[in-house]
């Protein structure tokens, strides 16, 4: 949550004595004197006080496996949601899934009712890399790996940064690989292996940036980020 909304929400301050407090130099983050009233903050990460009183938040961060057939749109007419997933008593008004994933694509989707965070993950500046597991319908080869790195240009011509392809086994008719990406277009796996004329079957995202699919998640299952999955994301709290 931005430092002033803490603040603000701790201790029910005005605007006038917001701007006094950051201007007094009364605001301490881990210690440190803060002047940025925007800054991101969560007190299970950092130590917020002002005037020597502690300040708490209360987001909430959830690693949950989507299942398929569960759309990440926040509302959904015809489908079940991501935030369905979570219980009624468990889930914030402003719970948002951390970016898309298709409908039949399974796999690590961070929710969180920090929007901040979650918005700074997404940027393109913020380089957070995806890995999936994608099953295809053909065999994959060297020189998919090659065109891979390379950068993949869609039907239409967008082009892609290079991306990393591990072939884990190939057949004719079915390979299992892991991609890791580092942007996120609509559709991107899928297209990336159109453009190559092949298709995929399967699609499981194991990765995002510092997080992992837990192993022990079975699919629309979800925990709690662990403390320490929290503090590995610190350097996205801006
Ligand atoms: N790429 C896709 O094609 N689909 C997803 O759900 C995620 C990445």
């Amino acid at each position: 949550m931005r430092l002033d909304k803490v603040i603000e929400q701790n201790l029910k301050t005005t605007r006038k004595e917001m701007k006094r407090l950051f201007l007094m130099k009364k605001v301490f983050v881990d210690g440190v004197v803060e002047l940025n009233p925007q800054r991101n903050v969560d007190s299970q990460l950092h130590d917020i006080r002002v005037e020597e009183q502690k300040l708490q938040t209360n987001h909430v961060y959830y690693l949950l496996n989507k299942p398929n057939g569960v759309v990440t749109a926040k509302k959904d007419i015809k489908f079940q949601t991501a935030t369905d997933l979570i219980a009624a008593d468990e889930r914030p008004a402003h719970l948002y899934p951390v970016g898309r994933l298709d409908r039949d694509t399974t796999g690590l989707l961070l929710l969180t009712d920090n929007g901040q965070l979650g918005y700074d993950l997404l940027q393109p500046g913020s380089k957070v890399s995806k890995t999936y597991r994608v099953t295809v319908n053909e065999r994959v080869t060297d020189d998919d790996v090659t065109a891979f790195a390379k950068g993949i240009v869609f039907h239409g011509g967008i082009r892609c940064q290079p991306a990393q392809l591990e072939i884990v086994s190939s057949e004719p008719k079915y390979s299992e690989v892991l991609l890791t990406i580092k942007e996120g277009k609509f559709h991107q796996v899928k297209k990336m292996f159109l453009a190559c004329g092949k298709k995929v079957t399967k699609l499981t995202r194991l990765t995002m940036g510092p997080l992992e699919l837990p192993e022990d998640l079975a699919e629309g299952e979800y925990r709690s980020v662990t403390p320490a999955e929290l503090q590995r994301l610190k350097s996205y709290f801006r």
